[in-house]
């Protein structure tokens, strides 16, 4: 064969398995144990049950009527495309998304629930 095809063919490898591993979703590091949590995360778990749980799994990747919430900080975006960050999840909150209505909860709850979200 001669060399530039050989590195055509080479090239190709490349693209393939390259395209390979994108498409794998790369695994997330596992979230905290919940009897690691500490006091504010506990309540934020707390409320994640009350407030969220109907809609959104918390410690495993189904969907319910929302997406999974499981690793929501450890990616850089929210499905949406939005970008995974506090801010954005308490507009999300306040405004609904979507599909998702508002949910009433005061500023304390949001930061206990942020709290927790971020050990997913
Ligand atoms: C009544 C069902 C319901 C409840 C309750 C609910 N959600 Fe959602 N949520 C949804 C749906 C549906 C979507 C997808 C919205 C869409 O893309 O149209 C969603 C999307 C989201 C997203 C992704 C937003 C984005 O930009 O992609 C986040 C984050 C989220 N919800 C967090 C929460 C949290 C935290 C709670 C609890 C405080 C909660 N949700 C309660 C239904 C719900």
């Amino acid at each position: 064969m001669n060399p530039i095809r050989r590195s055509l063919w080479r090239l190709c490898g490349c693209i393939l398995v390259c395209s390979l591993f994108a498409g794998c979703r790369p695994a997330l590091p596992p979230p905290t144990p919940l009897n690691q949590l500490n006091a504010q995360q506990r309540r934020g778990y707390q409320d994640f049950q009350i407030y969220c749980a109907q809609c959104h799994d918390d410690r495993d990747s189904d969907s319910l009527h929302g997406p999974p919430l499981l690793g929501v900080f450890k990616q850089p975006y929210f499905p949406s495309g939005a970008p995974a960050n506090d801010e954005r999840l308490r507009m999300t909150l306040q405004e609904g998304h979507g599909l998702m209505p508002a949910i009433n909860i005061n500023s304390e709850q949001t930061q206990d629930l942020l709290a927790y979200l971020h050990t997913l």
